[in-house]
């Protein structure tokens, strides 16, 4: 068996050509990578992934053509109401992390009401990033820091992040082709082995997960170390 990754982080990519693909809307593709994203959180929980983390909506996204933006919107009020029990069932909290000051006061409730319906479960820790963007995120949290007249280090930065109450991502995977993180978790991906699929988000299913869990089980992670410090040190574990 491969070894799992404590936290797998997604950049679901591709939702749109694949629905350019079959004629459809691309609001149409964001409803199929809806299914995938349900299938991929279930396969986490069940291979013990601990924490996902998917980008959802990006600080940039909001220039997009304003029908996807209102389909993408109703598209997340359509999930909080109808995906809490499956999470339920399946042990999954959820966190959405980004600038909700943008979103509707009804959108925002149901993000708060989603949230405080999980906060019990532990299987799988589920991160929404949703209106997310990696320099928005250290922007609010050298403010946040700057307010409280904290010290600025890589550990109150680290502590002030949206993504604090997660160790940093151990595997990033982008489907649909492009290699590029897009403003996602820019400071949290510092150590994250990546991998990229030419899959379209909503063709990505269980077998391509798998796949890139493999191919993370096959890297040496190094941390800044030689070859054969790393290879003591496990050794040294083993022993
Ligand atoms: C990713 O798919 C989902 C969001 C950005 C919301 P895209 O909509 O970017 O799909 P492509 O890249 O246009 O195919
Ligand atoms: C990144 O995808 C954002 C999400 C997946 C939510 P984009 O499709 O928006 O990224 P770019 O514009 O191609 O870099
Ligand atoms: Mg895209």
């Amino acid at each position: 068996m491969n070894e799992i990754p404590h936290h797998i982080a997604i950049v679901m990519d591709g939702n749109g050509r694949w629905a350019t693909r079959r004629f459809l809307p691309r609001v149409a593709g964001h409803k199929s990578g809806l299914d995938t994203l349900r299938a991929c959180v279930r396969r986490c929980g069940e291979i013990g992934v601990r924490v996902l983390t998917v980008f959802a909506f990006s600080s940039e996204n909001w220039n997009r053509p304003a029908e996807e933006i209102s389909g993408l919107m109703e598209l997340l009020a359509m999930a909080l109401g109808r995906e809490v029990p499956q999470l339920m069932a399946e042990g999954v909290r959820i966190h959405f992390v980004g600038d909700r000051s943008a979103l509707s006061g009804k959108m925002r409730v149901g993000l708060a009401h989603a949230e405080a319906a999980t906060a019990g479960n532990s299987r799988l820790i589920f991160n929404v990033c949703f209106n997310y963007g990696g320099r928005w995120d250290m922007a609010q949290a050298a403010a946040r820091l700057a307010r409280a007249g904290e010290p600025i280090t890589e550990q109150t930065i680290d502590r002030a992040l949206a993504l604090a109450h997660v160790p940093d991502p151990d595997l990033l995977i982008r489907t649909g082709g492009e290699k590029r993180l897009s403003n996602f978790l820019l400071w949290q991906a510092a150590y994250a082995e990546l991998h990229f699929s030419d899959k379209l988000w909503p063709e990505f299913d269980a077998a391509a997960l798998d796949e890139a869990i493999k191919d993370y089980g096959q890297r040496e992670r190094r941390f800044g170390k030689t070859s054969a410090q790393v290879a003591l040190s496990a050794g040294k574990k083993v022993a």
